[in-house]
């Protein structure tokens, strides 16, 4: 019967995957071991750090609901997600920069059309959000599908809110861009928020001192045929959470200045009550494949 120390134990684990056929899921497998193994040893972990350690990822799982994706949030707030982004998007080519998906992802939504208010009976200052979607030269991409999602004035999404799956989706919608490249839309401006804090990652943020606080944002999703799926947030300018976001997913090129208008009208023509806020922001798609994010959580908007 073999007995190992320390390191031997982490050699023989990593011979225990020799005939996985996938020679990805094997490299996988080897490193991860070999990373546990080695945090284990140079932190010499207790027996009673172990088991809270256990508990926690447990209690994460728990946490998990139909609306609510704790475990991806724990990446978040690990910096685990923006490093996978930017190992995955290194090279830009001047394409719009990408940042994390975040917890409240829900899928792709009927779209609507141009101009729609998606944000109908919130309260909170009116915002028109007019974008356009194009290639890395400049040239307009139509037909392609942007799904957006923001938190309300409270610093809420639809899905945190009692009720959603009988409500339905609020501050959150699809677009298909027009001939031009172009989509618009009418919401309310959304502010800054927490993240959830009454699970074990809201736990490990409190015991460590740090704020629960995102920067203000919109996010978007856009996923045109041909062309890198880009997961990325309109953050705006002036927010006190730009420089120390929990989950470290601001990039400066993300930061939009949102202009304050009087104007009666808004950008399509139709009256504003002032004052408002617009939102300009274009995205430029990078050629490639690639598969857009599936939504983790699972509330429909037809439930
Ligand atoms: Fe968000």
């Amino acid at each position: 019967m073999p007995q190992f120390n320390d390191t031997e134990l982490t050699a023989a684990v990593i011979k225990s995957f020799e005939e996985t056929p996938d020679p990805r899921v094997k490299f996988l497998m080897e490193e991860l071991v070999k990373s546990l193994h080695e945090y284990v040893r140079k932190t010499d972990l207790t027996f009673d750090e172990w088991t809270y350690a256990i508990d926690v990822l447990t209690r994460t799982g728990q946490k998990c609901t139909s609306s609510r994706q704790e475990f991806i949030l724990l990446s978040d707030v690990l910096g685990v997600s923006m490093l996978v982004d930017a190992v995955n998007h290194r090279e830009r080519e001047g394409a719009t920069e990408t940042t994390v998906l975040g917890p409240f992802y829900v899928g792709e939504h009927k779209p609507m059309p141009h101009g729609t208010d998606v944000s109908p009976g919130l309260s909170g200052e009116s915002m028109f959000v007019q974008s356009r979607v194009t290639d890395l030269k400049g040239q307009p991409l139509a037909g392609v599908p942007v799904d957006i999602w923001h938190a309300d004035d409270d610093g809420f999404y639809d899905s945190q809110k009692p009720n959603y799956e009988t409500r339905g989706p609020s501050s959150r919608a699809r677009f298909i861009t027009d001939a031009d490249g172009r989509f618009f839309f009418r919401t309310i401006l959304p502010c800054s928020y927490p993240i959830p804090t009454d699970g074990p990652v809201g736990e490990m943020i409190l015991q460590t001192r740090r704020h629960p606080m995102r920067p203000a944002h919109v996010h978007f999703l856009v996923d045109a045929p041909g062309y890198e799926p880009l997961v990325t947030h309109v953050f705006i300018e002036g927010d006190r959470y730009l420089d120390t976001d929990v989950v470290f997913g601001v990039k400066d090129e993300l930061v939009a200045k949102i202009e304050k208008r009087t104007d009666a009208l808004m950008p399509d023509g139709k009256p504003a009550s002032a004052p408002w806020h617009l939102m300009s922001y274009d995205f430029r798609m990078r050629p490639g494949k690639g598969t857009a994010p599936k939504p983790m959580l699972t509330v429909t908007e037809d439930a």
